[in-house]
């Protein structure tokens, strides 16, 4: 027998670097309670704050920004959302009846309309004038589509509801959903802003949680838009050359292509699978609320399944913490790395690298964005820069464009990410079918271009 063991040789660095578990999270763009810089930020967008197939007869408690709320359904149909507890006595309003135009606390009757005016106080005398010296606090809500979106912000800012042109298609069929994730909002929306954990985290990592063709290292361009951002997510396949194009609109939508396509031919201005917002519930709570969209051939190996997505659940891989923990393990999902990352990710700890130009940029967008509306500058609405419906580019283009003797490819790839890029934006001004022959002419002038 051994009388010693053999010591492992190396640099071992755990103990000097243990400063690291010291570090502290960044308030500025991660702290989202009223007062807070980031929370008035994002108070100042519509936000999806629950799925409309949860609201029944009575109350719905949910946090949104930090705040406790009631979301509930008058008996007209209407959505109202108030403060949690009435402005009585504080009784929570969960326990509320709900009633015609508006909610009745259940501890001594107070009715609220659904701005908060107080209608009926049951108990007082008749003389009482306590209904006009107070009010409970409420926000607007609007319904659609199946998701119930609320303005938390000052009501003289509030903006008008951001139509996007990939709401209301009548070839395509929106079924929500919404996640929970325990942690910080900025780390699930950040995940859409980093194009090449699809490289790894869904295909070489483990097996294809998607398609095989997503192992190819992708060319990536970001774009700037006075409201809204995109990028272009451009790789060979073959002959093909597949440019997916995702929308990243502050503080927390974004849209990304299809989420099962097959690049085995010329495809023009595809659109979404997904149009998606991260709705914080506190500072280390968040939920994902998105549509997932169905479009006649957009999935042409049958793995889409609408009976998947809703409350809880969607119909891709890894987006919610319902796996057994052995099975997270050996195949993680989106979840697992953001949630993962921790309650409230540390950037101090992290160390960005080339391929995190684009965490980066959001970081530097919304930093700015929050510190100007510090300095007294409203942040820019998309109805400031768009007329209804907002152009978006969120889609798959697949362009058969062969490798071309003695021409460097990834300088093709580069300009036909590029093109591609010009060609959606130079149909701005228009709307429907008219944009999309636009596109879909130029896009085919484009490939056509190739052939000499
Ligand atoms: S606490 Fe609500 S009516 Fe008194
Ligand atoms: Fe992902």
């Amino acid at each position: 027998m051994s009388a010693s063991l053999d010591i492992p040789g190396g640099n071992y660095c755990g103990h000097s670097r243990q400063f690291v578990w010291n570090a502290t999270p960044d308030p500025e763009i991660s702290e989202v309670g009223p007062g807070t810089p980031c929370g008035e930020y994002l108070r100042r967008y519509w936000l999806p704050v629950a799925m409309t197939s949860e609201i029944g007869t009575l109350p719905y408690r949910l946090r949104v920004l930090g705040e406790d709320l009631v979301l509930f359904r008058e008996k007209q149909g209407q959505l109202g959302l108030v403060h949690l507890h009435c402005c009585h006595r504080n009784m929570s309003l969960e326990f509320g009846i709900v009633e015609d135009g508006g909610i009745r606390c259940s501890y001594h009757g107070w009715k609220y309309g659904l701005d908060g005016t107080i209608l009926d106080t049951p108990c007082e005398p008749p003389a009482s004038q306590v209904r006009n010296r107070s009010r409970l606090g409420a926000y607007p809500v609007v319904e659609f589509k199946g998701l119930a979106f609320a303005y938390l912000g000052p009501s003289e800012f509030t903006p008008a509801f951001p139509m996007m042109d990939t709401f209301s298609d009548d070839n395509d069929e929106l079924y929500p959903y919404l996640i929970k994730s325990p942690c910080n909002w900025l780390q699930v929306m950040e995940n859409a802003w980093d194009p090449f954990h699809v490289v790894y985290l869904h295909t070489r990592a483990v097996r294809s949680q998607f398609i095989e063709a997503f192992a190819e290292m992708p060319k990536i361009e970001f774009y700037e838009r006075q409201y809204g951002d995109f990028y272009t997510n451009t790789r060979r396949v073959g002959d093909i050359i597949w440019v997916r194009v995702h929308d990243l609109m502050l503080p927390s939508f974004t849209q990304n292509c299809g989420h099962f396509p097959v690049p085995d031919g010329s495809r023009y201005f595809g659109r979404c699978g997904l149009s998606r917002w991260i709705t914080p519930i506190d500072d280390s709570n968040s939920m994902v609320v998105a549509w997932r969209h169905f479009r006649e051939g957009d999935d042409p190996r049958g793995l889409t399944d609408r009976t998947r997505v809703g409350y809880g659940k969607t119909d891709f891989y890894g987006q919610s913490g319902d796996r057994d923990y052995e099975t997270r393990q050996r195949d993680p999902g989106d979840y697992d790395a953001w949630v993962s990352q921790g309650p409230i990710n540390v950037h101090s700890r992290e160390n960005l690298a080339f391929t995190d130009r684009g965490v980066a940029k959001v970081r530097r967008k919304l930093r700015a964005a929050i510190r100007a509306l510090k300095d007294g500058t409203n942040p820019v609405q998309p109805s400031d820069v768009y007329d209804p419906p907002i152009p978006t580019y969120g889609g798959d283009t697949m362009l058969r464009i062969p490798e071309q003797p003695e021409r460097d490819d990834a300088a093709i790839l580069k300009t036909t990410a590029k093109e591609v890029a010009r060609i959606y934006q130079s149909a701005d001004s228009l709307v429907g079918a008219e944009r999309r022959e636009l596109i879909v002419r130029l896009l085919k002038e484009f490939e056509t271009s190739w052939e000499s």
